[in-house]
């Protein structure tokens, strides 16, 4: 049984203030839920990490992400943040690839592949975004598009490497427009991923890596879509920002998947 996963990707939102605000409304939300049997994940900007670690403590059973990493260890690249700053923060996992990074900030799949590695030497685990636009689905092309993405992003690592990542698929048209996939569509999409990591690594290794599903979340479409067989669980944008609904999308992916 793979361990569902929630994960809030506050992306350019919150303050520390807010940041810190939120935690403790979570905390409250969730003070009667076990998360014995989830993995839940905040994902703050990187001006907030450091004041949300300082504040989760080990009991309450949450985890930190950052939004993301730069491939190379240190040095002159202004701007960028190491996979050892975001380890010194608290961070034990890190998104890489979403498609805002991809549109906005001109990520590649090679980039992306890079990224994964550090993240990965740097013991962090990588939820490793993929997904199609609307054109590409319109033009039938997603899993044209999502297999090379996949294929790409994963090139050259280990059996025991890819054991430990995440990947997230979310569709381009359902982020952020309302309109999630259906869990038909988001299924079919997850099973295919699954089939690729078959092919490449094996049926045990297929079955321990954990592919959830970004797109429009709500508490209302959460139960839904994580009943279905290959999404285990969720990348959560807007609903995340709301500390109600973001706890009542994990009361709802545990109380369907357990
Ligand atoms: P929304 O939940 O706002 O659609 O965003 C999804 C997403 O991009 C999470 O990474």
């Amino acid at each position: 049984m793979r361990r569902p996963i929630v994960i809030a990707n506050w992306k350019m939102n919150k303050t520390v203030s807010e940041a810190l605000q939120f935690v403790e409304e979570c905390r409250k939300g969730l003070k009667e839920v076990s998360l014995d049997s989830v993995d839940v994940i905040l994902s703050p900007p990187f001006t907030a990490l450091k004041a949300v670690s300082d504040t989760i403590g080990r009991s309450d059973n949450l985890y930190l992400a950052a939004q993301n990493l730069f491939w190379e260890e240190k040095g002159a690249y202004t701007g960028e943040v190491s996979a050892a700053m975001l380890s010194d923060c608290g961070c034990k996992y890190v998104i890489i690839g979403h498609s805002e990074r991809r549109q906005h900030f001109g990520e590649t799949d090679e980039g992306i592949n890079k990224k994964i590695k550090r993240a990965l030497y740097g013991n962090m685990k990588p939820v490793f975004c993929v997904g199609e636009t609307l054109q590409q689905r319109d033009d039938e092309q997603t899993f044209k598009v999502v297999g090379s993405q996949v294929e790409k992003g994963i090139d050259g690592l280990s059996e025991e490497a890819i054991s430990s990542a995440i990947i997230a698929y979310e569709p381009v048209w359902a982020i952020g427009t309302g309109r999630n996939a259906t869990p038909e569509q988001a299924e079919e999409v997850h099973g295919f991923i699954r089939s690729h990591l078959r092919e490449t690594y094996g049926r045990s290794v297929a079955e321990t890596v954990r592919i959830l599903y970004g797109g429009s979340v709500t508490p209302e479409n959460i139960r839904a879509l994580i009943k279905e067989p290959d999404i285990d669980g969720a990348l959560v944008g807007g609903a995340s920002l709301n500390a109600d609904s973001f706890v009542r999308i994990v009361v709802g992916a545990i109380n369907t998947k357990h």
